[in-house]
């Protein structure tokens, strides 16, 4: 099993200083950036797309940008995104278009890829795609907002998808994202989950610093 690793959430940063927001996170010693890219479509909400990443990476970033691409038609982005900076790009099951191709393509760009599925959305739906890719996100919130409440009935979902890799002697990372705070993280950790999305709770921590060190001990 991976080592937990937090990964803050760029959405819940202040938008008119992202670059500020970004060093933050690479200041306190993370390695990883959440970034949630929406199209108004699959999800009903707008927020930033390549130009945003291509930008941090000009300020200098070293942080992972961890893509997370809510959209209708992710195969027609994947390379903007690769092109601008990300490292991993996550691309949900939901919509219709070809999975292992766009999956296939993310990873011939030079990038991790990743799985993503909603909370209604079973686990088997994603069960073939299981040795293609680099990550699986779990969605512990209905998708399009920050701030919204963990859905704990995902716990069991995460144990499934956790007991597939284990006996499928696979690496993938197991990453959930959408209200996670230091208490759920534990729960989610003790179900399989190592990759810990974080956006109101870290960005809105009194102390971050403490934050991240609390987190480390997960
Ligand atoms: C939800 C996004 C999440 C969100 C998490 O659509 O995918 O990454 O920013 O934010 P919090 O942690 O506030 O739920
Ligand atoms: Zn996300």
């Amino acid at each position: 099993m991976h080592a937990p690793l937090l990964a803050p959430s760029l959405l819940a940063g202040d938008h008119a200083h992202l670059g500020a927001s970004a060093r933050a996170v690479e200041n306190l010693g993370l390695a990883w950036l959440h970034c949630d890219i929406m199209d108004g479509h699959f999800v009903p909400n707008l927020s930033f797309g390549p130009e945003t990443l291509a930008a941090l990476r000009r300020t200098g970033s070293k942080l992972f940008f961890d893509t997370h691409l809510m959209l209708s038609e992710p195969q027609r982005y994947v390379e903007a995104f690769a092109k601008a900076g990300a490292n991993n790009i996550s691309i949900h099951i939901e919509p219709a278009y070809d999975h292992a191709a766009t999956l296939a393509q993310i990873k011939s760009l030079g990038c991790q890829c990743g799985i993503v599925l909603n909370p209604g959305t079973p686990a088997s739906a994603i069960e073939p795609f299981l040795d293609q890719v680099d990550l699986v996100l779990v969605m512990t919130v209905q998708p399009g907002f920050g701030g919204q409440s963990f859905r704990r009935d995902q716990l069991p979902k995460l144990a499934q998808i956790s007991s597939w890799r284990r006996e499928r002697k696979l690496n993938f990372r197991l990453e959930v994202d959408g209200g996670i705070d230091l208490a759920n993280a534990a729960e989610c950790r003790a179900s399989g989950a190592d990759t810990f999305v974080a956006g109101t709770s870290f960005f809105k921590s009194a102390d971050q610093a403490a934050f991240v060190a609390a987190f480390a001990k997960l």
